[in-house]
């Protein structure tokens, strides 16, 4: 890895000092420092012979529900003790001593920017901590009825004790569409920021990818954070090789 020059550094905390709005979209990387495996490398074990894109799909969870649901029990199971780093807390404290300057927009469903205080924070692929029914409620045209689970015979995934609907995970499958609030906010945080930090994300997935873009032909700086290359290196105007936990108390230490 080839050092930072202090030179490259001071240029971009010049930008962010005159930023009045930043925004951030940061990816899986993000939080490999505090010991969650990025999307594409979290396939070990049992789920080593599967591809992400074979078990994150509608078409995948009806046709083996069983199987998905596993998978993201163990991802859920694994991510309870993990705390957020230096780098989610850097961009959290950036937030309370500079409020309503820094918008975070995230792919990551771990809940670690919150965690580590961020506001507002702009999920753009969901939270593994929450379920959603698969399908909508046919209960819900009767009154007073509506989907729902009995715990002693939950089962996995569970499902409504009624009409056998299943629950699954709120994030967002490949094929879906994104939150759309989340989304417009997303891009109004890109379109407006007069500096993008892209942290922690092999940019290889629209439309989140795509805020980039937008963020540079709304005007701002855009500049990468991240110790490989990125399919957005073309798209920046700075590419800082290193890890979000060595740059970003760095960057944003004011
Ligand atoms: P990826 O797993 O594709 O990429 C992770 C990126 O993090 C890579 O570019 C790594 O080089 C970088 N990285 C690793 N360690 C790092 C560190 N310490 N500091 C900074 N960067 C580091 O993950 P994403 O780009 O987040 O979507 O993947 C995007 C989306 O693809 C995911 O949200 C998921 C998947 O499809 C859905 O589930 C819908």
């Amino acid at each position: 890895m080839t050092p930072i020059s202090d030179d490259l550094l001071d240029q971009v905390r010049g930008w962010l000092r005159q930023a009045r709005k930043i925004a951030v979209l940061s990816g899986a990387g993000i939080s490999a420092e505090s010991g969650v495996p990025t999307f594409r490398d979290a396939q070990t074990g049992l789920w080593a012979s599967f591809r992400p894109e074979e078990l994150a799909t509608e078409e995948a969870f009806r046709a083996n529900p069983t199987r998905v649901w596993d998978w993201y029990a163990e991802r859920r199971e694994r991510l309870r003790d993990v705390a957020p780093n230096v780098g989610h807390v850097a961009l959290a404290e950036f937030q309370q001593r500079h409020p309503g300057r820094l918008t975070v927009i995230t792919q990551n469903v771990d809940g670690l920017h919150q965690k580590a205080g961020s506001t507002g924070v702009l999920a753009l692929h969901g939270n593994i901590y929450q379920d959603q029914w698969l399908d909508p409620c046919q209960l819900a045209r009767r009154a007073h009825e509506s989907c729902h689970v009995e715990q002693a015979e939950a089962g996995r995934p569970p499902s409504c004790a009624h009409c056998g609907n299943l629950l699954r995970p709120a994030v967002v499958w490949f094929g879906e569409m994104l939150p759309m609030a989340a989304l417009r906010a997303a891009e109004h945080a890109a379109t407006e920021c007069e500096v993008m930090l892209v942290v922690g994300t092999s940019g290889q997935v629209y439309p989140a990818a795509g805020l980039a873009h937008e963020a540079r032909q709304g005007g701002a700086k855009v500049v990468i954070v991240n110790p490989q290359a990125t399919e957005l290196d073309d798209v920046a105007h700075a590419v800082l090789v290193g890890s979000s936990c060595q740059l970003l108390p760095r960057l944003l230490d004011f």
